[in-house]
């Protein structure tokens, strides 16, 4: 058997162990600590905008914490991009709310800016006008931000920016991660950048940072003994995972640099090959190329496709289930045009980690070339 080639694996700096160290030296294990403070400082000054981050145990963590910020409770309706991982969604469920999906546009996957404002009338004349909106950037490739804000300002209704998978991404010239009102970060074992399991809160204000941390930190009140107003959470990152973050900080522009060097190679290889297709930048969108995702020409060409790579041991994945489709939402409200069930058939993501070899990027393309050559 051939070795394993995955999707998207972790890949350390080197520089990790340092930061890791200085905190074992220091007896600084704790969910506070120079690392913690030292990461969001290292990412505030990469988003390099007004802003303020807190380090959390994950991106799912940070979603609810938002939706907590924002005031969301039980019997409201959050408005969410269908396509994407689960997690997008799951953190309105846990505050009693319900979830409204909204479908993809073609040109970057990502939440349609008319079914966005179609839903937004249609919930407001049912009388339940959408506490926010969860538009998420994803496989690194940001979401038509002009359009769904314009929306979003126009009906006053908050935005928390799903960045999970595209730090590092830009939108005419501005990171994402710094668009919503709040913005999220994951870095979650396969993304751009890792800690093991992690996320940030991008907030405007840092009395918003500061209350996230309060309600991240068991929502202790100011007081010797424990006491306790609201109810709080244990979501705050350790000082030890935070010194992977900033070792990972380190390389954050090479991991990006390279993962759109696979896209580019993937590209250019396959261009040829009139069976596949990519996503393209539209004008003023710059893509992390988190993982680089093809379309195929129908379902049973997607299936076989990853089959075949899966007997080369080379790891490959269909593109998110829309949430429309999930059996746990599937009484949820939802705004379908078809585009997202449409990419969810046809759509593969092919293995996009940065420290993939050369050699391994030629399995992959061989491996595609040998499948079309023999069907
Ligand atoms: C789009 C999206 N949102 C949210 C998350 C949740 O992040 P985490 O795994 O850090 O909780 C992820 C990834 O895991 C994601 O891909």
């Amino acid at each position: 058997m051939k070795p394993k080639i995955w999707l998207s694996s972790p890949h350390m700096s080197g520089a990790e162990q340092t930061y890791i160290k200085e905190a074992f030296d220091t007896n600084w294990v704790a969910p506070l600590g120079p690392n913690v403070n030292g990461f969001e400082n290292d990412l505030q000054s990469y988003l390099n905008e007004d802003c303020h981050v807190a380090a959390l145990a994950s991106g799912t963590s940070a979603l609810h914490l938002s939706l907590i910020l924002l005031g969301v409770s039980s019997g409201d309706e959050v408005i969410c991009q269908s396509k994407t991982f689960s997690a997008s969604a799951n953190p309105i469920a846990y505050q009693g709310a319900t979830p409204v999906f909204i479908d993809s546009e073609r040109d970057t996957w990502n939440m349609c800016p008319e079914q966005l404002e179609i839903a937004i009338k249609d919930r407001m004349t049912k009388g339940k006008k959408p506490k926010a909106i969860i538009p998420v950037h994803l496989y690194g490739m940001p979401y038509k931000v002009e359009e769904i804000h314009k929306i979003a300002k126009e009906y006053n209704i908050p935005v928390v920016e799903d960045s999970a998978e595209s730090l590092g991404s830009q939108y005419k010239g501005q990171n994402c991660g710094t668009f919503g009102d709040l913005s999220i970060l994951s870095f979650n074992g396969n993304k751009i950048i890792t800690t093991s399991g992690g996320g940030a809160l991008v907030t405007k204000t840092k009395e918003q940072k500061q209350k996230a941390v309060f309600l991240a930190t068991q929502a202790r009140d100011n007081a010797p003994h424990y006491q306790h107003s609201h109810i709080g959470y244990n979501y705050r990152m350790s000082n030890i995972v935070a010194g992977i973050g900033r070792g990972q900080m380190t390389i954050l522009n090479s991991h990006v640099a390279k993962r759109r060097s696979n896209h580019e190679l993937y590209l250019n290889s396959l261009k040829d090959n009139n069976n596949i297709t990519f996503l393209q930048e539209p004008e003023g969108h710059f893509s992390n190329r988190w993982l680089t995702a093809v379309l195929l020409d129908s379902k049973e060409t997607r299936e076989d496709l990853r089959l075949a790579l899966e007997k080369e041991n080379i790891e490959s994945r269909p593109l998110w289930k829309p949430m429309h489709q999930q059996p746990i939402f599937k009484d949820s409200p939802s705004y379908i045009n078809g585009v997202a069930d449409e990419l969810f058939d046809r759509g593969l993501c092919l293995p996009s980690g940065s420290n993939l070899t050369n050699e391994e990027l030629d399995r992959v393309i061989s491996a595609i070339n040998t499948y079309f050559a023999v069907c």
